[in-house]
């Protein structure tokens, strides 16, 4: 049976990076709400000698991430999974970027935990937005609500999102919020499935030159004074070290967050 890597996110940006340093022995699945993105990339793949699928799956809706789930399986075994699926502030609205963001991470991780054995691995990504909030603001109660109570959950977060004055601001903070949840469902989630073998771990890039980071480049550029590289990163940068991540040889790398900013965000801390 051939060892499969899953996408989400995979039609373009840092997934689609990622997909071209995955081992070409693997058969590469990429998924996303786009078929057009998706087939467009999954014939990059297939051109550079890869066996690529792709597959519809809109990750914030729990039976579509099943049923990628699912196909997945019935294509070989699950052994990658490379959740970088994700919207951002000036993509959409508080209630729209923590279903994608953050329930979306749940249903990634739950669904796919299914389908996955020892010697496995999931991969988040994230955002160095995570490292934004102050500590006092993290709603860490509404967080453990994610898999018990998603109605609630759901609403503790949008109404924490409405703190700041200013549309635009509400959705940078819900954007920061749910990929703050992502990195702490990440860890939950290694811990959770450590003995089943499964690794899981996130990374959270600092501003990269995918068409979403040019889309929040007038904010996002702020930070990079602070960088010790100055400079936004290059979607190849982030896939390999989103695929280094999800590499099965990377076997002791488990329940942390790779910051990959370019030490944007120690920068800051220095800074004061
Ligand atoms: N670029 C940056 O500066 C930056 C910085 C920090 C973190 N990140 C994170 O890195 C990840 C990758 O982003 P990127 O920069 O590579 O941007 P991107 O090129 O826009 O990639 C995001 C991908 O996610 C897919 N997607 C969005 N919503 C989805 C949903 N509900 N279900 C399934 N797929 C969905 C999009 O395709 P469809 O629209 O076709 O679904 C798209 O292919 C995201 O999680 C993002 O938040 C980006």
């Amino acid at each position: 049976m051939a060892d499969v890597c899953v996408i989400t996110g995979g039609g373009s940006g840092m997934g689609s990076a990622a997909a071209k340093f995955m081992p070409k022995d693997k058969l590469i699945l990429i998924a996303g709400r786009t078929e057009a993105k998706l087939q467009k990339a999954a014939a990059e793949l297939e051109a550079l000698g890869y066996r690529a699928y792709y597959k519809t799956c809109d990750t914030s809706k729990r039976r579509s991430v099943r049923e990628l789930a699912e196909y997945a399986a019935s294509l070989g075994t699950v052994r990658n999974v490379i959740n970088a699926a994700g919207l951002s502030p000036a993509m959409a609205k508080p209630e729209q970027l923590i279903r994608v963001n953050a329930l979306g991470t749940v249903y990634v991780n739950t669904e796919f935990a299914k389908v996955m054995g020892k010697g496995s691995v999931i991969v988040d990504v994230s955002s160095n937005s995570a490292y934004a909030i102050p500590k006092l603001v993290i709603p860490k109660s509404a967080y453990k609500l994610a898999d018990s109570d998603e109605k609630a959950f759901l609403a503790k977060m949008i109404k924490r999102s409405s703190l700041p004055r200013g549309e635009y601001q509400r959705s940078g903070f819900a954007y920061a919020l749910s990929k703050n949840f992502a990195v702490w469902y990440a860890r939950k989630s290694a811990f959770e499935l450590g003995g089943k073998g499964i690794r899981v771990v996130s990374v959270s890039p600092g501003l990269v030159a995918t068409d979403m980071g040019e889309l929040e480049a007038e904010e996002g550029k702020k930070m990079l004074r602070y960088g010790a590289e100055k400079r936004m990163g290059t979607p190849e940068e982030l896939g390999f070290a989103i695929a280094s991540a999800a590499d099965e040889r990377n076997g002791y790398l488990s329940g942390v967050d790779i910051l990959c900013d370019g030490g944007c965000t120690v920068g800051r801390r220095f800074a004061g």
